[in-house]
Parts: C-alpha cells; sequence; structure tokens
C-alpha cells in the first residue's frame, strides 16, 4: 500500500466509519505495530469489537477520526466522558457480540485470537479496575494513527478535540492506558501534560507478560 503524505482532515465519526476504525484498530493494535498476519491476533473483527468499536456506535459525539484526502480513515481518538457508565454499557452490550464472534469464529478460523482473548480477560482481572480514578479523572481515550501519517501532529490534533469535549461536558479529567513497551505513545502524552499515575502487571500479552502497563492521568 502507498504510503500517503497528503493533507489530514479531522471530523467527528459518522455513520459508516466503523470499518475504517477497525482497520486502523488491527493495524496498529501490538504496541501501535501491525497485527496483520503477525499470528498474535488475525482475527481483525474480534479484535476491533473488543478495543474500537463500542465507541463509534454508542458515544459516537466523543470520537473524531483523521481522514485522507479520499475521505479514507487514517487515525482515530476514541474515548467516553464518563468512565463508569462507559463501563456498565460496554458490559451490557458489547459482551454478547464479543462471544458471538468468539464462539462462533474465532475460535477455530483464528485459535490463537481466542486464546488471546481468554488471556486478556485473566490479564484484566488480574491487574484490577480503575474505579478509583474515576471521581478526579472520569473521561478516557484510545488514539491510533497508521504509520504514515504519525509525527505530522495529527495526535496532537485528534487528542486537543477530545479534550475540549471533555472540558465542554464538564468532566475534571481523562485517564488512559498504554505500555511502557510503547516507545512512540509514552513521549506523546508526556508532551501532551498527561502524568504516569501508576503500572499494572502483568502486561497485556501473551508473549509479553513482563511490558508493564501504564496508566496516565490529566486534569483539565
Ligand atoms: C502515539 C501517536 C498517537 C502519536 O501521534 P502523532 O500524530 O504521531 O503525534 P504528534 O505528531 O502530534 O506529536 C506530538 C509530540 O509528541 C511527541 N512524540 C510523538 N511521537 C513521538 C515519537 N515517536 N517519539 C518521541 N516523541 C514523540 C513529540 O514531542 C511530538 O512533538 P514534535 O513532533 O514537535 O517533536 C501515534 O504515534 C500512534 O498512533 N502510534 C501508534 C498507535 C499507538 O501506539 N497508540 C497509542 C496506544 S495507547
Amino acid at each position: 500500500m502507498d504510503e500517503y503524505s497528503g493533507p489530514l482532515h479531522f471530523r467527528k465519526v459518522r455513520r459508516g466509519d466503523s470499518e475504517g476504525i477497525a482497520e486502523v484498530c488491527h493495524r496498529t493494535g501490538y504496541y501501535g505495530e501491525d497485527l496483520r498476519g503477525s499470528g498474535r491476533f488475525d482475527d481483525r473483527r474480534l479484535f476491533a469489537l473488543l478495543f474500537a468499536l463500542y465507541y463509534p456506535l454508542y458515544e459516537p459525539e466523543n470520537c473524531f477520526v483523521a481522514v485522507d484526502g479520499s475521505g479514507g480513515i487514517k487515525g482515530y481518538c476514541l474515548g467516553a466522558l464518563d468512565s463508569r457508565a462507559q463501563a456498565i454499557r460496554y458490559r451490557r452490550r458489547m459482551t454478547g457480540r464479543i462471544l458471538l464472534r468468539a464462539l462462533s469464529v474465532s475460535w477455530w478460523r483464528h485459535p490463537e485470537s481466542f486464546g488471546e482473548l481468554l488471556n486478556f480477560g485473566r490479564v484484566s482481572s488480574m491487574q484490577g479496575g480503575l474505579d478509583d480514578l474515576y471521581a478526579r479523572f472520569p473521561a478516557h481515550l484510545h488514539i491510533n494513527l497508521l504509520p504514515d501519517c504519525r509525527r505530522r501532529g495529527a495526535g496532537s490534533a485528534l487528542i486537543a478535540l477530545f479534550e475540549s469535549e471533555a472540558r465542554l461536558s464538564g468532566a475534571g479529567g481523562i485517564h488512559l492506558v498504554t505500555s511502557e513497551r510503547n516507545l512512540e505513545a509514552v513521549p506523546f502524552y508526556q508532551k501532551l501534560g498527561y502524568e504516569r499515575e501508576r503500572t499494572l502487571s502483568p502486561g497485556l500479552w501473551r508473549d509479553a507478560p513482563e511490558a508493564l502497563s501504564i496508566v496516565f492521568v490529566k486534569g483539565l
């Protein structure tokens, strides 16, 4: 695929963006690296259901995309302004879809993805929740850009849009989770004023349990 060096435009998510968002999610899903053909998690649909699709489906007002000259989605910032409410809605609305995909397709067509799904469940219960952060930092976000659109200010522009939406809603702060292994994301968040609040162990992926997750926070 050709690299894109043209201008990027930023807008709110629209109906019909889910496919492009799923693609970006999967192509940046392993500490910012491409999961396609990696043998780590080849089921793109399951991966996007887990990590991205809730937001454009159920909270599109807090979601922004970067698009190229022909409207193709090159990146996004997705999030929720009230993480406590979002966690409840996510369980109610996504669990059935995730299980349906996992049990009808993933387990036999993508057994590595099925195995990783079970691992994600185990890791998140070992890491514990972030409920104690919700009062001061109620919003959370996920930001991902394809490699040819990085280091051009797009991440800063997308996150600024999300932050201004969060400020308008009266949210007092934002939290997010990344990994110490993500060498692009960590300096990016620090540059934008996010502070390291805690680490979570073990790491998310089966092949890197030593790579601690980092929780960053920023007051608004
Ligand atoms: C992390 C990410 C969103 C940053 O977006 P971006 O558009 O590349 O960032 P920007 O161009 O707005 O950079 C703003 C500042 O952040 C810092 N920064 C961004 N990328 C950096 C990198 N790779 N190394 C060091 N500093 C970096 C720099 O200070 C930069 O300012 P500068 O370019 O003037 O020096 C992008 O690299 C990305 O999508 N990575 C893959 C997906 C991912 O890891 N997402 C986070 C998951 S938790």
